[in-house]
């Protein structure tokens, strides 16, 4: 599946480039406390990710991974530029076709609805062409932003996971939320009119 570019309402996502670099470092710099609290922390010698070199080879993981089907990201990108990120990986495929979404949003656009809409492009993508059973998004308990966005959306809360990811050097608990194909056949035509189409 060649990764195509997803429209929606106000965004459009679209896999990075290297073009991208200033952009998506500044929207980094500008947001990086807000983001940070929420990420794995690096193992101390692996390269910030802020470095240009650093962000070249994501993204060669990443069309690798685009190539294999076994993962999707995307830049978000709003009308004044680089928003935020959209990662749907890993994708375990065989008897699975399971999906793992991870996402983050620039702070000074934070509040507006971009994270839905870009959910809802990034599902109609995955349960169509992508050919994805399961979309799974595992948050912590304490991050309010991230479980509205999932309630928003009618992902279904599957349960509490322990220690489940490590974040900021922690291994963190996790609610874990799902969203499957029958859901998006009941449900995504909704979603689209709510999240996708004009007011
Ligand atoms: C979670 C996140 C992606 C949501 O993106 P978003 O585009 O702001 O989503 P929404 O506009 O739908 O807002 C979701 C909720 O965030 C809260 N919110 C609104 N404005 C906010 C602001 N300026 N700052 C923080 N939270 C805000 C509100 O509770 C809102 O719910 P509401 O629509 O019922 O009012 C974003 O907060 C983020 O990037 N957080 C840091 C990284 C992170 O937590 N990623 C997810 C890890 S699982």
């Amino acid at each position: 599946v060649d990764v195509p570019h997803l429209r929606g309402r106000r965004l459009l996502l679209r896999p990075l480039a290297r073009d991208d670099y200033e952009a998506w470092r500044d929207v980094r710099r500008a947001s990086r406390e807000w983001l940070e609290r929420w990420e794995p922390r690096r193992p101390p010698g692996e390269t910030a990710p802020s470095a240009r070199d650093d962000f070249v080879a994501m993204l060669a993981d990443r069309a690798a991974e685009h190539a294999a089907g076994t993962g999707y990201s995307f830049g978000i990108f709003a009308d004044d530029g680089f928003a935020g990120a959209m990662n749907m990986r890993p994708i375990e495929r065989g008897p699975f076709q399971s999906a793992r979404l991870g996402y983050w949003i620039d702070e000074r656009v934070a509040g507006r609805g971009y994270m839905p809409e870009a959910i809802v492009l990034v599902l109609r993508f995955a349960f169509g062409e992508a050919g994805i059973h399961r979309v799974e998004a595992n948050v912590i308990p304490r991050n309010a932003p991230s479980r509205r966005v999932m309630e928003k959306l009618g992902f279904r809360e599957e349960g509490l996971a322990l220690r489940y990811l490590q974040i900021a050097g922690v291994w963190e608990d996790h609610v874990r939320y799902a969203m499957t194909a029958e859901d998006w056949a009941s449900q995504g035509a909704a979603l689209e009119h709510t999240w996708l189409e004009e007011e």
